[in-house]
């Protein structure tokens, strides 16, 4: 049984209260990223260049510059808002010699082909109506045997239980794709060899 999808979606997260609200729940849930960030070590890119699409506040990013010293990151949003925050937060965390920030939409990327050695994401699919885009421009940005991780919420029906009575973030789960539409869009995008896995909330889409 599966909870009924969340119509029209909304991009950027932006406007001083939205993005506080967010600084608050990311501040209290920076197990997460370290998680992520270990789940990213097991990839096994060791230097090169990264690319975060959506990096929000920067959290994840910092976590993996932690965990990865030669590894550079870039970091786009689409956001003035959440990129001036992830600013603030490198610059407490002195990783502003590795993590850049620029201001662009996934979907219509500047880079050149074959760009990256990585290419990481978190939380963000969940706001885009059409995924395949975003999955074509990894594709194209990704060097050949380039490696991704891409983690997002899924929707299902206990998740959306258990997220009203706890974690309070209904409207995201909601917005969420199921675990078989993810796979179906990805059947139909240029991104090749990945793998998806399953977890309580979330779901991940990646190549090592
Ligand atoms: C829920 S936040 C997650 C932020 C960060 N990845 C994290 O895990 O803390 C989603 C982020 O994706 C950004 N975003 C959404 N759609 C985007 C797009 N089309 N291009 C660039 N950034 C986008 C939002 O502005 C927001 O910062």
């Amino acid at each position: 049984m599966f909870i009924r999808k969340l119509e029209g979606k909304k991009e950027e997260i932006s406007g001083k209260e939205a993005v506080l609200n967010y600084n608050r729940k990311a501040k209290m849930r920076k197990y997460i990223y370290k998680m992520v960030a270990s789940k990213v070590l097991k990839l096994d890119v060791n230097k090169g260049i990264t690319l975060e699409l959506g990096i929000g506040g920067g959290f994840l990013a910092i976590e993996i510059a932690k965990f990865i010293p030669h590894l550079k990151i870039i970091g786009v949003d689409l956001s003035y808002d959440m990129l001036n925050l992830a600013k603030k937060n490198i610059k407490e965390a002195g990783m502003e010699d590795r993590i850049i920030l620029c201001k662009a939409d996934i979907k219509e990327l500047s880079f050149k082909n074959s760009s990256f050695d990585l290419v990481i994401s978190h939380g963000v699919l969940h706001h885009l109506a059409d995924p395949i885009i975003v999955f074509n421009e990894i594709a194209r940005v990704l060097k050949e045997n380039g490696r991704f991780l891409i983690n997002d919420l899924r929707r299902f029906w206990w998740a959306f239980v258990l997220s009203a009575t706890k974690f309070g973030v209904i409207t995201s789960i909601r917005a969420a794709y199921t675990t078989k539409e993810i796979i179906s869009l990805l059947e139909k995008s240029n991104l090749k060899n990945w793998k998806v896995q399953k977890y309580l909330f979330w779901q991940s889409i990646y190549r090592f």
